[in-house]
């Protein structure tokens, strides 16, 4: 039987014991996270310069586009709602201008997307498979078309194209598993914090008004309500060897999931954890993960909600 691991401390010691708990959960290609050791630690090691401060520096105005936009295409209602209107609208259009690629893949992926969402819903396996293949088809004509010079090669998508391990360059197979993960894999997650954000924002007017007030803030604001709101539920690990944690026996080769939500409202961690508090210690949350496979998409994350908040809270003046 599966194991699910919701204390912070049992956590903590699963993700700090990657050569017990190995990330090695499934047959399909998942680049780097389904990675464990010195093969993780090589393609790590690629995708982390793409999260850097400079990369990020040069996205900001790109991304302060896409959001001006969100926010002008809704100026005018007055009710809005916020799961595929704004949290999902906005997770693809932003992985999109990170990636670097044309409006009208937009469209196709959020046509992908309802497919993807109607299949796994069915569990039709036949179609799962079928969507794998147009997606990787999606993503290599934007491989060649970068390879082609047809579109910025400053972009990411360019510079993907560039990347080499041992002399070689990446086959299309690990590039389309980098970049499902950093676009359709990542989409829910961002959508989910965009809408927790909202939500959280007209539930709770006083911290909205301190926000308005003091806007530097809004980093630690969102760390701390997507600590109370976990947008990512769970991520899976399978033991290597039998392993004891506190007075839990796990047998080897056991799927063990880590659920993010309940660790980040452990009682014995957080005091009062469905409380907002501002003064928690932020070593503490474990909204990113930690340990070898903490995200390192983190940095664009908060860019991307930080953006997103501070533009929400300057042009509606009233969230409830
Ligand atoms: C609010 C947004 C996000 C949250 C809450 C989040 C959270 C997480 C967590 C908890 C992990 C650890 C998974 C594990 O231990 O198995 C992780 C890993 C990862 N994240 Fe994120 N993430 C976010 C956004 C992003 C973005 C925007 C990207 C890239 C575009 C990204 C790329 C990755 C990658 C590549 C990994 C795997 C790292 C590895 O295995 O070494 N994430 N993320």
């Amino acid at each position: 039987m599966d194991v699910v691991l919701t204390h912070h401390h049992d956590v903590l010691a699963a993700l700090h014991a990657p050569e017990q708990f190995s990330n090695k959960v499934s047959s399909h290609l998942n680049v780097p996270n389904g990675m464990d050791g010195s093969e993780h630690l090589a393609y790590r090691a690629l995708i982390e310069p793409f999260f850097s401060a400079a990369v990020l520096t040069q996205f900001q105005p790109k991304l302060q586009v896409v959001i001006d936009e969100l926010f002008d295409s809704i100026a005018s209602h007055n009710i809005v709602e916020i799961s595929d209107t704004i949290g999902h609208q906005f997770a693809l259009q932003a992985q999109c201008a990170f990636m670097g690629w044309p409006v009208a893949l937009e469209q196709r992926l959020t046509a992908w997307m309802a497919a993807q969402k109607a299949a796994t819903v069915a569990q039709d396996r036949p179609a799962l498979h079928a969507l794998a293949a147009e997606f990787s088809a999606l993503v290599i004509k934007q491989l060649e078309r970068a390879r082609h010079g047809e579109n910025d090669p400053q972009s990411i998508t360019a510079k993907l194209t560039q990347l080499q391990l041992n002399g070689e360059p990446l086959s299309d197979e690990y590039l389309v598993s980098i970049i499902r993960n950093w676009t359709v894999g990542e989409l829910g997650t961002i959508a989910a914090a965009v809408s927790s954000i909202i939500e959280f924002l007209a539930a709770n007017p006083v911290v909205q008004k301190q926000l308005r007030k003091a806007p530097e803030h809004i980093d630690h604001a969102i760390d701390e309500l997507l600590r109370i709101a976990a947008p990512l539920p769970s991520n899976r690990r399978r033991t290597t060897c039998p392993v004891t944690l506190g007075d839990q026996h796990i047998d080897s080769d056991t799927l063990v999931r880590i659920d993010w939500r309940a660790a980040n409202r452990d009682p014995q961690v957080f005091d009062q954890p469905e409380q907002f508090q501002w003064h928690r210690d932020p070593s503490l949350n474990l909204l990113y993960g930690a340990g070898i496979h903490v995200c390192p998409g983190k940095p664009l994350a908060q860019l991307e909600l930080r953006l997103f908040a501070e533009a929400l809270l300057m042009r509606v003046p009233h969230i409830e």
